[in-house]
């Protein structure tokens, strides 16, 4: 079995990075929200990084990426928008077209879980997903998280929240 590694992002990344999203961008397009095209270029690979970088520092981002053990990178997952006096947190995460079906995003959103309690302190995660994306409410599933009931007046939203209620770290 190929060995995968879960790290953080790093400034070096930017050409397996750009690699990465330019071989999935049809993918990921007909799953989740669309990137600016400017983002496809290594300026825009670039200032991304530059920016999760500098909210990780802030403590309000937490970026991670999925290698092989060629050092390619296979997939991504953030902790986003920390919220440190709310004690929250929403994740997000994508894995390449080709390295799926292999559990890299329950591996992945695992170590989401871990850093949220033992590093951030968070009592509580979220995650909004399209109602279609089987895949991945499997993968919220799987690792705790609970589908919340739509709130009033948003019955025909086509994105479903989901809630995971962590315990401090001690
Ligand atoms: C959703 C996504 C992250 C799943 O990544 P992954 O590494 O394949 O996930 P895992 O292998 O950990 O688990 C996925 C599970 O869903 C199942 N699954 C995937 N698509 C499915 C579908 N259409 N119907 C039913 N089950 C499905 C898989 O079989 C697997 O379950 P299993 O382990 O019991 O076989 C990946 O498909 C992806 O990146 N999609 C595009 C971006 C995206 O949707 N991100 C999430 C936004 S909320």
């Amino acid at each position: 079995m190929t060995a995968f590694t879960v790290r953080e992002l790093s400034r070096t990344d930017t050409q397996a990075l750009l690699a990465f999203e330019i071989d999935n961008r049809e993918w990921f397009e007909s799953h989740i929200e669309a990137r600016a095209p400017a983002f496809y270029s290594s300026q825009g690979v670039a200032e991304h990084i530059d920016r999760y970088l500098s909210d990780f520092a802030r403590g309000v981002w937490h970026p991670l990426v999925i290698e092989d053990a060629d050092g390619e990178i296979v997939g991504r997952a953030n902790l986003k928008n920390i919220d440190s006096p709310g004690h929250s947190a929403e994740v997000g995460y994508r894995v390449g077209q080709r390295a799926c079906g292999q559990g890299l995003a329950t591996l992945a959103l695992r170590h989401l879980i871990e850093q949220a309690k033992n590093r951030w302190g968070l009592t509580q995660l979220v995650a909004y997903v399209y109602d279609d994306n089987v895949g991945s409410q499997k993968v919220l599933q799987r690792c705790g998280f609970l589908p919340s009931p739509p709130s009033q007046g948003d019955e025909t939203a086509k994105e479903r929240r989901f809630e995971l209620a962590l315990q401090a770290a001690q």
